[in-house]
């Protein structure tokens, strides 16, 4: 197993710093997952959007937002004109985090630890993709690269910004929308999630 860079300054590359996300240990997350589920999108993307932490089926495809909320970010995205294909999509902490029920494999959410060790790699992603505008999908997100807890609720409304000036809008996860339990306010908050989506589709272009 070759060494994992100890500092941003070994890795001059994303390709390296994907191969290198491989073997990370930075916190103990690495033991359970079954690899590590970095971003994946054009480098010369305009816009970078930051989830949470992969789910059961990243974990599995080893891709990000490929499972059921990943779902309702693709249908909201074509809604609001954008184009998946054309943005580059991460998490802010890149293995999956469970409890063993059973067979089944229940989300936890990550901690304030996790997601500060993992914040080396989403550095390195937005160094190497340069993105003009960051879109932060829930609070883990938000938490991640702002580096401070804040509401959503009060952030969301909010233009924001990352600490070299990047523009930063922040959202909900798309799997809030998935676990509201009335239809009325699913469609409600989809249609919320949509226009969000639709001002980061005009900031960009
Ligand atoms: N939820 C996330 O935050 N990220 C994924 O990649 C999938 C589900």
């Amino acid at each position: 197993r070759p060494e994992l860079p100890a500092d941003e300054s070994a890795i001059t590359s994303w390709r390296d710093a994907a191969a290198a996300a491989q073997r990370c240990t930075r916190c103990d997350l690495h033991c359970h997952a079954t690899q590590t589920v970095f971003g994946e999108g054009p480098l010369d993307a305009r816009v970078l959007f930051v989830g949470e932490q992969p789910g059961d089926k990243e974990d599995l495809a080893g891709r990000p937002f490929v499972g059921p909320a990943g779902q309702v970010f693709d249908r909201a995205m074509k809604e609001a004109g954008l184009d998946r294909a054309r943005a580059y999509v991460t998490n802010a902490v890149k293995h999956f985090k469970f409890q063993l029920r059973g067979k089944r494999r229940i989300h936890e959410k990550p901690n304030v630890g996790e997601i500060k060790a993992c914040r080396f790699w989403l550095d390195l992603e937005l160094q190497f993709v340069k993105p003009r505008f960051v879109v932060a999908l829930g609070a883990s997100a938000l938490r991640s690269l702002t580096g401070h807890a804040s509401s959503l609720a009060s952030a969301r409304d909010r233009e924001l910004a990352l600490e070299d000036g990047t523009p930063l809008l922040a959202t909900v996860h798309p799997s809030f929308l998935l676990r509201l339990p009335d239809e009325d306010a699913r469609s409600r908050e989809y249609a919320r999630f949509v226009a969000d989506l639709a001002r980061v589709q005009q900031r960009i272009f």
